[in-house]
């Protein structure tokens, strides 16, 4: 969508705010031994107590409120039996509505010691999705997001996932502009505008390329199988750059 009034900024920070604290709350009561059944049931409750839905699970009757992806999963993760474990990386993507207004976060987090090129791989992946969220702005191109995100991947010498694309929301949860490159692209001439809401979520591995869905059709999995972390944040361009309403508080 695009922001035009100060009441639909409002609203939109209202439901990032939502998100926000519903991924923060499920990553706080996150321990070795719950399943990830579990964890999604603590995401619906802090979802459900602040009057939003559940996008995924409205718009596309996703089997669960919550994405929660573990180790070798890196997106779309069903909750179920899983058990979490010390060592797991575990997405947590929570996207969801209130009020006809949508927002989408989602941050990989460590269940209690990972190796350390684990470590490594988190602390860049959320300074790759802050450098995306950097070239946001009035008339800035869409494709410097995918082109900032790129350098500083390949400077550290790691590899983006290249068919997991960030996008347009707040009026629905994928909207124009679609498809938003978090890596280095020809040809896209498209330029961001005043107001306009989009994601900035880029998937940073130590050697994968591509998502693959698995037997479930809902799991995405590594090409080449390799570690990926993702994080994520809902923005507006503004004259004066990016406005991250995804915060919690
Ligand atoms: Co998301
Ligand atoms: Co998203």
């Amino acid at each position: 969508m695009t922001i035009t009034k100060e009441d639909e900024l409002a609203r939109l920070k209202d439901i990032g705010r939502i998100v926000a604290n519903t991924m923060q709350a499920m990553a706080a009561a996150m321990e070795p031994g719950m399943t990830t059944r579990e964890l999604d049931a603590i995401g619906r409750a802090v979802l459900e107590r602040a009057g939003a839905a559940s996008a995924p699970e409205a718009v596309y009757a996703f089997p669960g409120a919550t994405c929660i992806s573990v180790n070798e999963e890196i997106a779309h993760g069903i909750p179920g039996d899983r058990i979490l474990r010390d060592g797991d990386l575990v997405n947590i993507d929570v996207s969801a509505s209130k009020d006809g207004y949508f927002a989408d976060t989602g941050a990989t987090f460590r269940m209690g010691q990972v190796r350390p090129v684990l470590d490594r791989l988190c602390r860049d992946g959320k300074r790759a999705m802050q450098i995306g969220i950097a070239q946001v702005g009035h008339d800035k191109p869409l494709a410097g997001i995918g082109q900032a995100i790129g350098q500083f991947a390949s400077k550290r010498g790691y590899t983006l996932i290249r068919n997991l694309a960030s996008h347009g929301t707040g009026r629905a949860l994928h909207e124009a502009p679609e498809e938003v490159p978090t890596w280095p692209t020809r040809g896209d001439r498209r330029r961001m505008h005043r107001g306009m809401v989009l994601t900035v979520e880029p998937f940073l591995s130590t050697g994968g390329l591509w998502a693959e869905s698995g037997e479930d059709d809902w799991t995405l999995y590594s090409e080449p199988s390799a570690p990926v972390v993702q994080y994520e944040h809902t923005v507006v361009a503004t004259d004066r750059g990016p406005i991250i309403v995804t915060l919690p508080g």
